[in-house]
Parts: C-alpha cells; sequence; structure tokens
C-alpha cells in the first residue's frame, strides 16, 4: 500500500499551526508532508498482516483469532494467560485496576506519559529511577534506558510493602530517548522485586527493539536470535502490558500478559468492565489476527536491523551539523536536545514546543514536545514540572517513509538551526486540561 503525500507552502502551513492553537497534535494529517508525530499504529501492515485480516472470527467469545494471537504471545513472550485490549493505556488501565490504589509508590525507569496518567489518576506516585547517564544527552552510553538499581533499592527499602503497587520496567525507555534496557539491569531489577516481594511488570511497546540493541551491544548475545532474547527478557516479569502499534505493526491494539492466573482472573473483570469480553477485550478478531503476524515480523532480525539502521541514519546526519541530540541514537527516533538548540528561550515558554513549531514551520515536518508541556504539572502543588531536558521526537513510523524522506527531514532540521537565533520567544498557554495537558493544550506565540 503507497500513500500520496502533499507538499505545502510555508504561508499554508503558518496559517494551519496558528488555526491549531501551536498544538501539533492539532493538525490535519493532510497539512502534515513527513509525519513523525509518532511511531505508535502509524506501521505499514504487510501482505500477510492484510491476507490475515481477511480470515478474522469476530465471534464474541472464543474466537480462533483469540486463540491464534495467545499462542503467539505465548511463543513470543512466555506469558501464559493474556488479555487483549485496544491500546497499551487501556491495558495499563485494566492492569492498575488491580494493582494501584491511592497512596502507592510505582517505581521504575522513567515511566511513559499514559503509564504515569493512570497512576496519578489513581492518587499513587510514580517514582523515575533511570540512570543519572540518562541525562547526560551526549553520552555513548549502550543502555541509558537502564533503571539504577541503587534508586530502585532506596525506594523499595524507604516504601512499606503495603503501598508498593509494582515496579515497572518500560523497554526501550521511551521518555529517555528510546534508550534500551540491558538484560543485566532486567535480571537485576528482579533481584529487587523478589527481595522485597514486589511484582515486576514490563512496559513492553517497544520490546523487539530493545532485544536488537541486547544482540548487537550486550556482551554474550549477539548468536542469540531476537526471540530467544525478547523470551528471557520477559522471563525476568510477572506480567507485560503492551502497545501492540509500536513493535506488534498494527494500527491498533495493546494486550496484558500474566503469569499468575488469579492475576489474570482479577483483571479479567476489569477488562470486561473496560474493554470487552476475555477473548476480544477492544480488538476485532481481524486485527487479532494481523497482530499474531505482526508480532512474528516485528521480532525478525532483517527487519529490526533496517528500521533501527533508519532512524540511526536520520540521527546521524542531523548530529553531524552540530545539532545537539539524544546519543547513542534511540530505536524509534530520534530526540533533539531543545533545550541547548535554542538556549534563550526559558522553560517557562517551552522551547521544545517552540522548537517542535519551527521544524513544522520549515518542512511540514510534524514531531513532538517531550519536555515541559508533557511533564504537566504536580498533581498536588499544580505548579509547572520542569524535566531536566527539554527534547523534540522525531519518531520513525514502521515500514513507511524511504531513506530519502529521512535525508529531507535532516536538511529541515538543519535550516532551523543555521536560523535559530532569530528565534527568541517561547509559548504561552491559553487552555489546558487537568491531566495529559500535552495532547489537547491551546497555546499562543510570544513576541
Ligand atoms: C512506552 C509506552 N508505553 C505505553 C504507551 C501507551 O500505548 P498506547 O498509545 O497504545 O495507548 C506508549 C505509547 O506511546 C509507550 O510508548
Amino acid at each position: 500500500m503507497v500513500e500520496s503525500l502533499r507538499q505545502s507552502t510555508p504561508a499554508e502551513r503558518e496559517q494551519w499551526i496558528r488555526d491549531a492553537s501551536y498544538n501539533l497534535f492539532n493538525l490535519r494529517s493532510e497539512q502534515v508532508f513527513i509525519d513523525l508525530l509518532t511511531d505508535s499504529g502509524t506501521g505499514a501492515m504487510s501482505d500477510r498482516q492484510w491476507g490475515a485480516i481477511m480470515t478474522g472470527d469476530e465471534s464474541y467469545a472464543g474466537a480462533s483469532s483469540y486463540y491464534h494471537l495467545k499462542e503467539a504471545i505465548r511463543d513470543i513472550t512466555g506469558f501464559e494467560y493474556f488479555l487483549p485490549t485496544h491500546q497499551g493505556r487501556a491495558a495499563e488501565n485494566v492492569l492498575f485496576s488491580v494493582l494501584v490504589k491511592e497512596g502507592d509508590i510505582i517505581p521504575g525507569n522513567a515511566h511513559f506519559d499514559t503509564t504515569k496518567g493512570h497512576i496519578e489518576f489513581r492518587k499513587a506516585t510514580a517514582v523515575d529511577c533511570t540512570v543519572d547517564i540518562a541525562r547526560n544527552i551526549e553520552a555513548e552510553d549502550p543502555f541509558k534506558g537502564n533503571v539504577d538499581p541503587e534508586k530502585l533499592e532506596q525506594v523499595l527499602k524507604q516504601t512499606p510493602r503495603e503501598r508498593l503497587g509494582c515496579i515497572i520496567m518500560t523497554v526501550t525507555n521511551n521518555t529517555a530517548g528510546g534508550q534500551p534496557v540491558s538484560m543485566a539491569n532486567l535480571r537485576a531489577a528482579r533481584e529487587l522485586a523478589d527481595k522485597y516481594g514486589v511484582l515486576l511488570i514490563i512496559d513492553s511497546a517497544r520490546f523487539a527493539e530493545n532485544a536488537y540493541f541486547i544482540k548487537r551491544r550486550e556482551e554474550g548475545y549477539a548468536d542469540r536470535s531476537i526471540r530467544d532474547i525478547a523470551r528471557e527478557m520477559f522471563s525476568y516479569a510477572d506480567g507485560m502490558t503492551m502497545s501492540s502499534k509500536k513493535d506488534g505493526i498494527v494500527n491498533i491494539g495493546g494486550f496484558i500478559g500474566f503469569r499468575d492466573k488469579e492475576l489474570f482472573r482479577r483483571a479479567s473483570t476489569f477488562n470486561i468492565m473496560f474493554e470487552g469480553f476475555v477473548t476480544y477485550g477492544g480488538m476485532a478478531g481481524r486485527d487479532m489476527n494481523a497482530l499474531a503476524q505482526g508480532l512474528y515480523e516485528g521480532t525478525g532480525y532483517e527487519y529490526l536491523e533496517a528500521r533501527i539502521s533508519q532512524v540511526a541514519r536520520l540521527g546521524d546526519r542531523i548530529h553531524s551539523a552540530g545539532i545537539p541530540m539524544q546519543r547513542p541514537v534511540g530505536g524509534h527516533a530520534v530526540f533533539i536536545d531543545a533545550g541547548r538548540f535554542l538556549p534563550q528561550i526559558p522553560a517557562e515558554e517551552f522551547p521544545a514546543q517552540r522548537l517542535a513549531v519551527e521544524i513544522y514551520l520549515e518542512g511540514g515536518i510534524r514531531g513532538t514536545e517531550i519536555g515541559t508541556l508533557m511533564a504537566d504539572r504536580d498533581p498536588v502543588t499544580r505548579k509547572n514540572r520542569y524535566p531536566e531536558l527539554e527534547l523534540v521526537r522525531l519518531a520513525v513510523p514502521r515500514r513507511v517513509y524511504t531513506d530519502n524522506h529521512m535525508d529531507y527531514v535532516a536538511e529541515a532540521v538543519k535550516n532551523v538551526w543555521e536560523r535559530r537565533q532569530k528565534i527568541t520567544r517561547g509559548l504561552a498557554i491559553k487552555w489546558e486540561a487537568p491531566i495529559m495537558r500535552h495532547f489537547t493544550v491551546e497555546l499562543g506565540l510570544l513576541s
């Protein structure tokens, strides 16, 4: 399947982004030339996936598509029990309905925004114990997504057992720049989970990309297959949440994997309430079929090599122009350091959002802010939280764009870099939602 793209003029883009209140989520897709807003649900399905769609079983209960997907999940992750959900955040909602209650502490490496949102919605606290080197943006460390075992143990030690909801390990660590987590680190997190008697859950959206990095970077894994590595990763967890829209290469879908039948049973009740019956939970049979196929394709070495090299190519081209960015390049996206790109703009004026807007104005390219806007307000004080990094994420959809498109993106970013001194002010909030504000915020350009 191919899709036509439409170029636009700078004047059109100026008008469109003003109409969108300087929020890139508010743009229409036809107002975007290269869409790097997210790699979530934006991949292209294969001939085999489309073929599988044709044989979807839409029975309400016990559909063959459900069993087909169950088999693929058991094969790839080792989890015996699973619940389908309509996407990753739904998996979080269902699982946290069982595991997280008011006052709980949920430590891990950096929690993704919907994960944090679901934790804070329950008046619990997500504690980010990512290794410090992740904040050293230029450091060429192979596993900057790791949790710091000392920080994690500190939290586990200080928190009464009944207030520890679970540990969440996000692979790859999206918030820290798509950086991978090593197998040794997952093993260390498991040991701590056992020592303190707490469950370990893997937020698995990009587990296959993580497995690729383990294969390429961690001693002892070069000759192991991606699926074998993935199975070992999951062997350290009690459960997993999955946004299938990433490494499952489908446009919609998610699931929860469980080792324990009792936990599965308790979560099933919430799945029925929020998602659907246990054998479809928010997914059409045809989509479960496409996901079963996608999980195999997404864990293929050649595919992962092509995908991750394409992201690296974009990153290397941007970096070679001297533009500050997260190194090494992450699995699914390039993260530009907007704080250093536009040091003249204070964090209160959302420099990363301003840079994302400029990249759109320059080339019709849509990225996303991962900075003060996304960090949101402290749920108690309602004050803005200021993360250490102000990033613009350019996430690359799977199997959609060519390297030529990536070169165009790199040139546009370089053009903005060359005129960066002329960008003197940021943006001000005109309206925001009480939680996860970045999706719907309305902004005005300061001058
Ligand atoms: C690490 C991680 N966890 C969870 C989610 C939420 O998944 P979904 O968008 O399918 O709800 C995402 C989505 O981007 C993610 O990157």
